[in-house]
């Protein structure tokens, strides 16, 4: 059989375009990245000229009838824009995370997709990688028997990170959107959608002086915007309880920790901000241990979640990284935020069906095996 990549054009120039132009453009065939777009014109032509695609305007690319799919890797603010336009002008969307900035316009954004019969996936695409898709055969074959309650814990220190990236700083930027998402999506795609969510929340250190003298905002007062550190319970549906600790102000770099607790032993999953994270099993009366990888997709695969859409695209069935997915997880957080706000728990509006697992094995193994790109088809 011949593929016929969907065309695509990447927006957004910057740190992450890197890793995604690089698996586009050599790792997986369903997708062909022929353009790029950036605000600033020198990130564009030398992405444009490095990866041997066309640098093009924001409005020449929307009224190119050859491409098919807008893959958005602008920063947050720019995402609602970016996104609404590209699915007017009837072109699939796959965008970094989060959707959008406010609770509303994600969900104006689903409305948009469904309107002009297009698809809009959303990142984080780690979930597709081998360390959480391992993590799904563990509890797809029971290793743990009934999930009963999960432990998450984030800790960063925001006093570096905020500093280097400011809109860290930014309404809809703070930690639960921009990292505990991984957190959070890992878990929809492991236990399908939550219910109610309630969460207290501390805003610590509201303004902060720069101290990073290589910076252009050395030395001036930044504003923090939101509350950053959290606390939650989710309940989801399945009747699994989880415990949420979420705390940028730390003074460690980063701490994460992500376990799920089942009847008959313990699921401890790595870092779901990484493909390949190793994943541990305890059983009863014995030692945790690390448990084989099941499937492929263990090296940084950014851009997975664009090529599984293309290859859903070209089969004609849903993608696993879903619109009702990451809508759903940016509703869970915007719900910690309302909880916050109210003293009330949050009852979620949104749903989504669970992806299946990829298929077992096609782990990369050079010549001898199928590619593992071969698991999306
Ligand atoms: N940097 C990371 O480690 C990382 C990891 C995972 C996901 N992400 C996500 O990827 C996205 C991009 O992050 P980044 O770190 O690459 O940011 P970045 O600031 O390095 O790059 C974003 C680029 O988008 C461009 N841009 C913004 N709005 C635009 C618009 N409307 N039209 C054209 N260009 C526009 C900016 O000029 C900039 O070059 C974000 O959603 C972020 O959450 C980043």
């Amino acid at each position: 059989m011949t593929i016929t990549p969907i065309q695509a054009a990447v927006i957004g120039c910057g740190s992450i375009s890197d890793i995604y132009l690089t698996n586009l453009t050599q790792k997986f065939k369903a997708v062909k990245v022929v353009a790029c777009n950036d605000h600033n014109q020198n990130k564009m032509t030398e992405k444009a000229e490095k990866y041997h695609i066309k640098p093009m305007s924001f409005d020449d690319i929307l009224a190119d009838s050859t491409i098919q799919m807008i893959i958005n890797l602008t920063n947050p603010k720019s995402h609602y824009e970016v996104i609404k336009a590209a699915l007017e002008h009837g072109k699939h969307v796959f965008s970094e995370k989060m959707i959008a900035v406010d609770l509303a316009d994600g969900q104006a954004l689903c409305n948009l997709a469904t309107e002009h019969h297009v698809r809009l996936g959303v990142a984080p695409d780690t979930f597709l990688g081998g360390s959480i898709q391992t993590a799904g055969y563990i509890l797809k074959n029971h290793l743990i028997g009934t999930p009963q309650s999960v432990v998450v814990s984030l800790e960063r220190n925001f006093n570096i990170f905020g500093d280097i990236f400011p809109h860290l700083n930014q309404k809809g930027g703070t930690m639960p959107f921009d990292t505990g998402c991984y957190y959070l999506q890992a878990l929809a795609s492991l236990l399908g959608p939550a219910t109610r969510v309630s969460a207290f929340g501390k805003r610590y250190r509201a303004d902060r002086v720069s101290p990073r003298v290589d910076k252009p905002w050395f030395g001036k007062t930044v504003q923090v915007e939101d509350d950053n550190i959290l606390t939650a319970i989710i309940e989801y549906a399945n009747g699994v309880l989880c415990t949420v600790h979420f705390n940028s102000e730390s003074i460690i770099n980063e701490r994460k920790h992500l376990e799920i607790y089942g009847s008959d032993g313990i699921l401890t999953l790595g870092d779901p901000n990484e493909f390949g994270s190793p994943v541990y099993l305890e059983k009863p009366m014995s030692e945790a241990t690390q448990f084989p990888f099941t499937h492929g997709f263990q090296q940084n695969s950014r851009g997975v979640g664009a090529a599984e859409m293309a290859w859903s695209i070209i089969k004609n069935r849903p993608q696993r990284a879903s619109m009702e997915m990451a809508y759903h997880v940016f509703e869970l957080i915007h719900g910690m935020y309302k909880s916050v706000q109210t003293g009330n728990t949050y009852a979620l509006k949104s749903t989504f069906n669970q992806p299946e697992l990829l298929p077992e094995g096609f782990i990369d193994n050079g010549f001898w095996g199928p590619t593992e790109e071969s698991a999306l088809v």
